[in-house]
C-alpha cells in the first residue's frame, strides 16, 4: 500500500499536489467559490480556532489569513488549553475545530463547550464519519484521502488550503475583495498543486543537508508573520520523527531569549519567502551568523540570490503569491523531517510514543 515508497510519509508528502487540487477543485467553481451554502461570514464577528498540535498550526497560519484578508478577528488556542479555561464565547462568534481524524479527545472536548455558545460549529477534518464531523453544524473535509504517517503531512497542506478558501469567503462575505481580486487568488490556488510538485523535486539537495542535521542537539526554525506557525510546524515535524530537540520561533522574538543558544553547533532554519517581511526576516538571520550560527535559508531563487551569502547552505524554492507561501514551505520542512529521520535511521512512520489519533485526555 506504500506504492513503491519506503515509508507512508514519503508517500503522503509526494501524494500533495494530487490531494490539493482535489481539494481545490470541490471548493472552486469557475471564477468563484463553491463552499456549502452554510458558509457565509457576513454578520460574523469572531472566530475562534482550536486545535492540537500541526492542526493547532494550521489554525495558527488561518488567524493570519482570516485577519489580513477578511478583517475578521481570530482566538486561536490549543484545545487542552481551551476546554478548561472556560473561555467566553460572544454571541456572533463562529467556533472552528481542526482535525484530520476528528476524533482527539481534547478537541472534540472543545467543541461540546461550544456547542451552546457560539452562533455556529464548523469542523475542518479529514474523516467525514468522525465525531468532530458529525458534532458539528458545517463540516468542511480537507479531501486528503487516508493518512498513514504519524507525522501529519499532506493533511496540513490539506486543512491549510481549505482555511485559505475559507478566509477567501470570509472576504467575499465581508466585501473586503472584489471579483477581480477573487479571481486572482483563485487563479494563483489553482497553480498551487504545480508549485508543489515543483518544490518536491528540492528532496535529493535536503537528503544531503540532512546528513548534517542528523548531527545536530538542537534545530531552530524562524519565521515571521505566517511563516511563524510554519516555523513552529517545522520544529514539531523535526521533533515527532528524528527525536532532535528543535524550537519555532518569531524571527523577531530571537533577541528576546532564544539567541544566547546560538553557536556553530546550532543549525538555524530560516523560512523566508520574499514576502514585505523578507528585509526583517533576513537582519534576523544576520545577527544568527554574526554569532557564528550555521544558517539554512529557504527563500525563493531571488532571495537566495539577495540574502545567501554567508549562510551555511540554501534552498531555492519557487516563487509563490504571499498569501499561499504557508502553504508551499510546508514541503521543505516535510522533507528536512523526513530526510533527517532516514540519516538517523529513527522509525518514520511510527515514532517512538505517538499516537496517529490522540483519543485520551
Ligand atoms: O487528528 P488531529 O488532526 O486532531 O491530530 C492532532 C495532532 O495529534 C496531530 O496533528 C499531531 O500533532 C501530529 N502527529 C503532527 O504531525
Amino acid at each position: 500500500e506504500k506504492a513503491g515508497y519506503k515509508h507512508f510519509m514519503a508517500k503522503e508528502i509526494a501524494e500533495q499536489p494530487i490531494v490539493l487540487a482535489d481539494a481545490i477543485k470541490h471548493m472552486v467553481a469557475g471564477n468563484a467559490l463553491n463552499p456549502p451554502a452554510e458558509v457565509d461570514f457576513a454578520g460574523v464577528d469572531r472566530l475562534t480556532m482550536v486545535g492540537c498540535g500541526t492542526a493547532y498550526y494550521a489554525c495558527v497560519v488561518a488567524k493570519y489569513w482570516f485577519e489580513q484578508i477578511a478583517g475578521l478577528p481570530v482566538d486561536v488556542d490549543v484545545a487542552s488549553e481551551f476546554r478548561y479555561r472556560e473561555p467566553p464565547i460572544t454571541p456572533n462568534t463562529w467556533a472552528i475545530f481542526v482535525s484530520q481524524s476528528g476524533e482527539t479527545a481534547d478537541t472534540l472536548a472543545a467543541l461540546r463547550y461550544c456547542r451552546d455558545k457560539a452562533a455556529k460549529i464548523v469542523a475542518v477534518v479529514n474523516v467525514p464519519t468522525s465525531s468532530i464531523a458529525r458534532e458539528s453544524d458545517i463540516a468542511l473535509l480537507i479531501r486528503a484521502g487516508v493518512e498513514v504517517g504519524v507525522a501529519s503531512t499532506k493533511a496540513f497542506t490539506c486543512q491549510l488550503t481549505t482555511l485559505a478558501l475559507m478566509a477567501l469567503k470570509a472576504a467575499v462575505d465581508r466585501g473586503r475583495l472584489t471579483p477581480a481580486e477573487l479571481a486572482q487568488h483563485i487563479a494563483d490556488l489553482q497553480a498551487l498543486p504545480g508549485l508543489v510538485s515543483q518544490a518536491l523535486r528540492i528532496a535529493p539537495e535536503v537528503a544531503v543537508i540532512a546528513e548534517e542535521l542528523a548531527e545536530a542537539q538542537d534545530i531552530l526554525f524562524l519565521g515571521r508573520g505566517p511563516l511563524f506557525p510554519l516555523a513552529m510546524e517545522g520544529a514539531l515535524k523535526l521533533k515527532e520523527i528524528s527525536y532532535i530537540h528543535a524550537e519555532g520561533y518569531a524571527s523577531g522574538e530571537l533577541k528576546h531569549g532564544p539567541i544566547a543558544l546560538i553557536d556553530a553547533r546550532v543549525p538555524v532554519i530560516v523560512l523566508a519567502p520574499r514576502d514585505a517581511l523578507f528585509e526583517k526576516t533576513v537582519s534576523n538571520m544576520q545577527e544568527v551568523m554574526a554569532r557564528h550560527g550555521k544558517v539554512l535559508l529557504i527563500s525563493d531563487a531571488a532571495g537566495v540570490a539577495e540574502a545567501g551569502a554567508g549562510c551555511w547552505r540554501t534552498i531555492a524554492m519557487p516563487s509563490v503569491p504571499n498569501f499561499l507561501a504557508p502553504i508551499l514551505y510546508a514541503v521543505p520542512a516535510q522533507l528536512l523531517a523526513y530526510h533527517t529521520a532516514i540519516a538517523k535511521g529513527t522509525d518514520v512512520d511510527q515514532p517512538r510514543n505517538l499516537a496517529k489519533s490522540v483519543t485520551v485526555e
